[in-house]
């Protein structure tokens, strides 16, 4: 069976899981965080390379204030009381996003938990935090402009770009699964899922488990990845 080596999850479904339950909200995401904890030791005990969450947009800010600086307090939460058993499992973690707008705080246990865990080999796991897509792009092809400050605007390639996005040194995601039941990708990696196979699961994302996401893993192995070719070339080129 073919495994993802790079898996990508748009983490739907807390507030809905909560409000079945006549919970507030944010209970939901507290029960994100376990179902969090639970796909990420499943993904680095079955081998997965690369797992990215995505657990703020840059549109989630949008929320209702509470709402948000609940979510703030519990992302400084998990970075305080996680961080060390992630580096025992052997995990690196990175987070991407644009972290200015982070306090202090959060920014420095960032810093911190990236330091600590730099060396790992285990799972890479990526954390999206007030990442988006678009903002993902724009910064790259600034970054391609400072780091070329000679070259005009139209020698940019697809290949600069490339380098310069988030996980540009990691394989993009092969598999993209959204819980929650929508089918949209709500300005998540758009440069790098170019590729991607989606799988769209109508399970709340607190009820997401590691039978869940072998579910998943097993639909993927059944897709056949063309990239623009035929089925015929796909078939002979892989024998
Ligand atoms: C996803 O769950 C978590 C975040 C966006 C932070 P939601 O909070 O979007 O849950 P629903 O979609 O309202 O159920
Ligand atoms: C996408 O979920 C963002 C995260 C899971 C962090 P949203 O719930 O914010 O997406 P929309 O608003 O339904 O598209
Ligand atoms: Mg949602």
């Amino acid at each position: 069976m073919t495994q993802p080596k790079h898996i990508a999850i748009i983490m739907d479904g807390n507030g809905r899981w909560a409000k079945k339950r006549f919970l507030p909200r944010f209970v939901g995401h507290q029960k994100g965080l376990r179902a969090v904890k639970k796909v990420v030791s499943h993904c680095a005990e079955i081998g997965v390379e690369s797992l990215t969450l995505f657990a703020f947009s840059t549109e989630n800010w949008k929320r209702p204030k509470d709402e948000v600086s609940k979510l703030m307090g519990l992302f400084l939460s998990a970075l305080q009381n996680e961080v060390s058993k992630l580096h025992k499992n052997n995990v690196r973690l990175n987070i991407i996003g644009d972290r200015t707008l982070f306090t202090d705080e959060i920014q420095q246990h960032i810093l911190q938990a990236e330091h600590l865990t730099e060396n790992n080999s285990g799972l890479q796991l990526n954390i999206a935090a007030n990442y988006g897509g678009r903002w993902d792009v724009v910064q790259a092809v600034k970054d391609w402009s400072n780091k070329n400050p000679d070259k005009p605007i139209t020698e940019l390639t697809e290949a600069d770009i490339s380098m310069n996005v988030c996980l540009a040194e990691q394989s993009e995601p092969d598999l993209l699964i959204r819980t929650g039941g929508e089918q949209r990708i709500s300005n998540f990696l758009v440069w790098q899922m170019a590729y991607a196979e989606f799988y769209f699961s109508d399970e709340l994302w607190p009820d997401f488990d590691e039978n869940s996401i072998d579910k998943a893993i097993a639909s993927f192995s059944n897709r056949e990845r063309r990239f623009g070719k035929t089925s015929e070339q796909v078939t002979h080129d892989s024998h």
